[in-house]
């Protein structure tokens, strides 16, 4: 018996050894190269793990630890790489505007089996050649050419507001995020989905399980190695939505080619509609231009857009109008902007390109709202050098 206790203490001490050794060296860096950043002390094997234990805590304890330690400071978390957590502008400027430091954190490896090699996690040579096609897609131009997708999708949801809604409070966030779906899909893809009008299709169910999951995988530490998710339910109904969501990728990426080829076979002239160049239109060129990118890397790009067109912006607008709602002389001051720019013209009510440009005060308060509530809260890389910042 006692032989027995012996035994199992002495693998279970082991195997802490083992745990600690393996633990000291990921966080070699952690103990000789960042010794002068502070930061809390970390326990062997769990690091700073414990900060986290309260499951809606993840943000609020970074800017705790933000507040207490300031900028930078670093932390380690179980078997992770330690993060230096950056939060100065002074800082963030010379970080985001070196072109040397483009690898995406391994945090980014949640997305991949939805995103695949899309701009958002791929890195190197593969990101520069795709971020050059895809950037004219990111040209504020682009937007002048869809006002009337723009105002027509809202109308839609403001229908809604008034005949369904009526005058209790409400949620909007569930209202906006179809919105701004709808107007991805059109914008991006040329293919109305109608999310508004149907919210129960699987495509949008997919799309908006897939955020749920993702958002839950971030924030939840025991769903962070990949040989525990595997075997979670998350993971196999994320599964099955990718799966989803690519059939419609792949049938909306076949049946634009077919009409790409159709128009040369037939030596149609482009009728002439500019807006055909979008973002979908750049890919495909980019293609026929010789620059070669598989159906797949497509695929990846389109999810990328949809992923990161739709819960950011929905989550901006819906936190604007929180706030607004919350401030009515703010409120009164958007509407005589308004008002005043409406006026001018004899537009009845359509705004254009140039009265959207005279929206100051409205884009001010927008601003504001992100900064307060930002939609991207935090975004890592991954440092595949030294980076030596001031006397750090
Ligand atoms: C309020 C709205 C938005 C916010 C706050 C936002 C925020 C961000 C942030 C912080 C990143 C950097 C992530 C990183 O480098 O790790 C990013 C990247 C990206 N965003 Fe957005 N985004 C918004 C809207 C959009 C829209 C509407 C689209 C597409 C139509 C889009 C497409 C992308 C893409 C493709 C990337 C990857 C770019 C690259 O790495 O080259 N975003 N976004
Ligand atoms: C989604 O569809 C259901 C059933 O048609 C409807 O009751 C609900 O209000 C819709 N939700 C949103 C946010 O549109
Ligand atoms: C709205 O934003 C302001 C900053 O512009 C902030 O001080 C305020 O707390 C926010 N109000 C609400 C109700 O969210
Ligand atoms: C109002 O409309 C008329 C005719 O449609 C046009 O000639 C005029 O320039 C417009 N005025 C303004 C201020 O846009």
């Amino acid at each position: 018996m006692l032989t027995w206790l012996l035994l199992v203490l002495a693998t279970v001490a082991f195997v802490l050894i083992l745990l600690t050794m393996y633990w000291c060296y990921v966080n070699y860096n952690y103990f000789f190269k960042m010794k002068n950043l502070p930061g809390p002390s970390p326990l062997p094997i769990l690091g700073n793990a414990l900060y986290f234990k309260e499951l809606d805590g993840f943000l609020n304890t970074l800017l705790k630890l933000k507040s207490k330690y300031g900028s930078p400071f670093k932390i380690t978390i179980g078997f992770q790489y330690p993060w230096v957590i950056i939060s100065d502008s002074k800082f963030m400027t010379f970080f985001l505007s070196s072109n040397k430091y483009i690898t995406k954190s391994q945090d980014y490896n949640f997305f991949r089996s939805w995103l695949g090699d899309g701009l958002l996690t791929s890195t190197g040579k593969q990101w520069k050649i795709h971020r050059k096609i895809l950037t004219p897609a990111f040209h504020f131009d682009i937007l002048e050419k869809f006002l009337d997708v723009f105002e027509k999708n809202v109308e839609i949801m403001l229908n809604r507001w008034r005949n369904e809604i009526g005058t209790t409070n409400f949620d909007v966030f569930p209202f906006v995020r179809l919105l701004t779906l709808d107007i991805i899909c059109e914008t991006a893809l040329r293919t109305e989905i109608n999310a508004q009008i149907d919210n129960n299709s699987d495509y949008v169910r997919s799309v908006q399980l897939l955020n749920r999951i993702l958002m839950d995988r971030a924030l939840s530490l025991f769903l962070w190695h990949d040989s525990i998710y595997m075997h979670s339910d998350h993971s196999i109904r994320e599964r099955s939505a990718v799966k989803i969501i690519n059939s419609l990728t792949d049938s909306v990426i076949k049946r634009r080619k077919e009409e790409i080829e159709n128009q040369w076979d037939s030596h149609v002239e482009d009728s002439g509609d500019e807006r055909k160049l979008a973002f979908l239109d750049l890919l495909l060129q980019a293609e026929a231009d010789g620059e070669r990118l598989s159906d797949i890397s497509i695929r990846d790009e389109v999810n990328t857009f949809m992923f990161e067109g739709h819960d950011t912006t929905a989550s901006a607008i819906s936190f604007s109008l929180y706030n607004i709602s919350q401030h009515p002389e703010v409120q009164k001051k958007i509407v005589e902007e308004l008002n005043t720019i409406s006026n001018k013209g004899n537009n009845s009510g359509h705004f254009t390109y140039t009265d959207l440009q005279e929206m100051k005060y409205l884009e001010a308060v927008i601003k504001e709202t992100l900064r307060m509530y930002p939609p991207v809260p935090l975004f890592g890389r991954l440092a595949t050098e030294d980076i030596l910042y001031g006397n750090q």
